[in-house]
């Protein structure tokens, strides 16, 4: 079968296509004949080698969600999945392939009215931001700041946040055009990347979530209302400063919390469960699916091209 491999670590021009014997699923596990793979940041860091200590090598095939039919099941696994429909996370990598191999537990049947493009669009990114918004404890009528809000998973956050009736939902975003956009989505006030402008914005939030941090990340916290939280939910800026905290501390009588949260954490049931019912709200229409792009899958390397540019407004998917 067909596969995209990281070849060689660094630039986009590393990935290729390569030919791999079909995968053949374990115990307990799915094969998928994918429709649709997802390209997120995480393959991004794969293929540039600032995962290489973790024990990622040259050859690896990334991409860890896919949409498409089950085509054989592993002993152990109920037969009846076989031609049902379905969104996957293949777990660390195996995802950019015309088929992809998935425990059984981590596959989530889709509705019919939603595609394999849809799904992979929604399916992580969705999850991460219906839990980093309930890891802040956000409740209807609060003020919510999406930082980073023109990737998948900040995309997902406005819609959740307008959609859980938040008070006001800002973003920061580089561009006018797509802080037009983000609006369309429900947020109701658009502020630069380093949280500049936005004149009718709030003076404070009741919840931050930050999928950025980097260096601008002290002075976000510095934007939270007493007993605020701000939830970091990805370092797409790369780290904050060692003593980012410093800035709570200052500011102690205001009695904010800062939390990270990773989806590591949350149970699989409890994962499966948001995934099928946003997976059903949008089927409804009532939830948007962004997709920048729809590649095939051998032009991988421009997909990561466009991925480095920074141009992507939501998610890139591949095609086998
Ligand atoms: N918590 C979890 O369980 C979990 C799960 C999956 C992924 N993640 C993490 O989530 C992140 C990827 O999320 P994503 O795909 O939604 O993000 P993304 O598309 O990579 O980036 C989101 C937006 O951030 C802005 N941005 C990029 N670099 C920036 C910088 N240096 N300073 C300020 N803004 C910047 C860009 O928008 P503008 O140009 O409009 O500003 C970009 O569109 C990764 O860190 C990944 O590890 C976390």
């Amino acid at each position: 079968m067909k596969a995209v491999a990281i070849q060689t670590f660094g630039g986009p021009e590393g990935l290729a296509v390569i030919d791999l014997p079909a995968p053949i699923p374990a115990d307990g596990q799915v094969l998928i004949a994918a429709e649709a793979i997802g390209v997120g940041g995480v393959d991004v860091m794969l293929r540039s080698g600032a995962l290489a200590a973790y024990g990622f090598k040259e050859g690896h095939v990334p991409g860890n969600e896919v949409a498409g039919t089950v085509t054989a099941v592993g002993n152990g696994v109920d037969t009846s999945w076989i031609g049902r429909r379905v969104w996957a996370y293949t777990g660390v990598g195996g995802g950019y392939a015309e088929q992809a191999i998935a425990p059984v537990e981590e596959i989530v049947p889709l509705p019919a009215e939603l595609s394999a493009v849809e799904a992979v669009t929604l399916g992580t990114s969705g999850m991460v931001a219906h839990f980093g918004l309930s890891h802040a404890h956000f409740a209807a009528g609060e003020s919510v700041l999406v930082r980073g809000a023109a990737g998948s998973i900040g995309i997902m956050t406005v819609q959740l946040a307008a959609r859980g009736g938040a008070g006001a939902v800002a973003v920061t975003t580089s561009s006018t055009e797509r802080g037009d956009r983000l609006r369309k989505l429900g947020a109701t006030h658009v502020l630069g990347r380093s949280g500049e402008g936005g004149e009718d914005a709030p003076a404070g939030y009741d919840v931050i979530i930050d999928i950025v941090a980097g260096p601008d990340m002290p002075s976000f916290l510095d934007k939270l209302n007493p007993n605020g939280r701000m939830v970091a939910v990805g370092v797409v800026g790369g780290p904050p400063p060692a003593d980012f905290g410093m800035n709570m501390m200052v500011a102690f009588q205001k009695s904010m919390s800062f939390a990270t949260f990773s989806a590591d954490t949350v149970s699989e049931p409890d994962r499966r469960a948001v995934k099928t019912e946003q997976f059903a709200a949008a089927s409804r229409g009532e939830l948007q699916t962004v997709v920048h792009d729809v590649l095939p899958l051998e032009q991988a390397v421009l997909a990561h091209q466009k991925m480095d540019t920074g141009e992507v407004f939501g998610r890139i998917v591949l095609t086998p």
